[in-house]
C-alpha cells in the first residue's frame, strides 16, 4: 500500500523524524529553513499531511490556496492560533495539535520567568559577564521574593494547573480566573475569581495561560495593567498577542510593575527591543516546550494524530 505523503515542516527530534519515515513518504526540512507562505502552499499542494510548527502561518489565503490533496494539518504545538481553524474547516481539512504533554516543560518555564524577573536573574548574568561585578552589600540587587505571595493564573486549563502546583511548591496562594469554575479536585484550593478584574486585583505575580483567541488578544493592556497591585509581575509564557507591549513597558518604567518575565512576544523571532532594552525584564526565546524529553513527544503525539486519521479513526486532539 502506498504510504501517505507527509510534510514536516520543521526539523524534529531524530527519533521523531525516524518513526514518520517508516510510516510515511517523508519531505523533511533538514536545514530547519523557515518557508514562506507561498513556499508553504507550494509543499502543501504536493502532500496529504502538514506536521507543522507553531511557526508555519496557515491563514485563510493559505489554505485558500493549499489545494485538495491536503487532507490534516497535524500541528507540532498545543497552540492553534497560527492556523485559521474556520477556514480550515470550510475546507474540510482536518487539524489536530499536541495537548497535555507541554505542561509540565511550559510550567517550568513559567517558574523561570518568574523567578528570573522576581530575583533580577537577567540583571545579575549580565553584569558578571560584563565583568561588572565589583560590589556587595545587603543593599545590593535585592528583589521580590515570592514565598508567601499571591500567584494569578489566567487561564487554568492544562498548562494553567500545572503552573498553579508549582507556585504552590512555592508557598503561593493560587488564584484564578478562567470561563468556567474547576471541579474542586482539579482547584486544589485555588481562589476562582468570576471576572478577569477580580483577579487583577489580588495578583502579585500574574501568570498567563489562556490561548490567543481573538477575544483574548490585548487582555493586558493600559486598563488592566492599573489593576494590579502596585510592584506586580507578570509572566506571559502563551502568547505574545496578549499583551499590549506598549503599555507594558510604560507599567515597567514607571514602576507600576516590579518585573516582567517573559518567553512570548508580538513579534517572533526577534522580540521587541524596547521591552530589551528595560532592566527589569527576564526574557527568553520562546522555549516553553523546548526540552528533549517534550519535543519528543510532542512529535510523537502529532504522529499518533495522523496515524489515526490515516487509519480511519478520529484522531485523538482534532481542534477542526
Ligand atoms: C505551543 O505548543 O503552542 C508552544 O508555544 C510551542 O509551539
Amino acid at each position: 500500500m502506498t504510504k501517505p505523503k507527509l510534510f514536516i515542516a520543521r526539523k524534529l527530534r531524530a527519533a521523531v523524524e525516524a518513526r514518520a519515515a517508516r510510516d510515511y513518504d517523508v519531505v523533511l526540512n533538514p536545514e530547519d529553513r523557515l518557508f514562506s507562505a507561498e513556499e508553504l502552499v507550494a509543499m502543501c499542494r504536493q502532500v496529504d499531511a502538514v506536521l507543522p510548527c507553531h511557526s508555519e502561518r496557515f491563514s485563510a489565503e493559505v489554505i485558500a490556496q493549499v489545494g485538495p490533496r491536503l487532507k490534516i494539518i497535524a500541528n507540532h504545538s498545543v497552540g492553534t492560533d497560527h492556523v485559521d481553524l474556520v477556514a480550515a474547516k470550510a475546507a474540510g481539512i482536518v487539524v489536530t495539535n499536541t495537548p497535555d504533554v507541554l505542561s509540565d516543560a511550559t510550567a517550568e518555564i513559567a517558574m523561570l520567568c518568574m523567578l528570573g524577573a522576581a530575583r533580577r536573574g537577567a540583571e545579575g548574568d549580565a553584569m558578571i559577564r560584563a565583568g561588572q561585578w565589583d560590589f556587595w552589600s545587603p543593599a545590593f540587587m535585592v528583589g521580590r521574593q515570592v514565598t508567601g505571595k499571591r500567584f494569578g493564573v489566567l487561564g487554568m486549563g492544562r498548562v494553567g494547573q500545572v503552573t498553579a502546583q508549582r507556585a504552590r511548591g512555592f508557598g503561593m496562594e493560587v488564584h484564578y480566573h478562567n470561563r468556567r469554575r474547576l471541579p474542586a479536585h482539579l482547584e486544589q484550593g485555588a481562589v476562582f475569581h468570576e471576572t478577569l478584574e477580580g483577579l487583577l486585583a489580588v495578583s502579585d505575580v500574574l501568570s498567563l495561560h489562556c490561548p490567543a483567541t481573538p477575544e483574548n488578544m490585548g487582555v493586558i493592556n493600559a486598563r488592566t495593567l492599573a489593576l494590579l497591585p502596585d510592584r506586580a509581575i507578570v509572566v506571559n509564557t502563551a502568547r505574545g498577542g496578549l499583551v499590549d507591549e506598549a503599555a507594558l513597558i510604560a507599567a515597567l518604567r514607571s514602576g507600576k510593575l516590579f518585573a516582567a518575565g517573559l518567553d512570548v512576544f508580538q513579534t517572533e523571532p526577534g522580540g521587541n527591543p524596547d521591552i530589551a532594552a528595560l532592566p527589569n525584564v527576564f526574557l527568553l526565546p520562546h522555549i516553553g516546550s523546548a526540552t528533549e524529553e517534550t519535543r519528543d513527544a510532542m512529535g510523537f503525539r502529532a504522529l499518533d494524530n495522523l496515524d489515526a486519521f490515516f487509519a480511519g479513526t478520529a484522531p485523538g486532539d482534532r481542534v477542526a
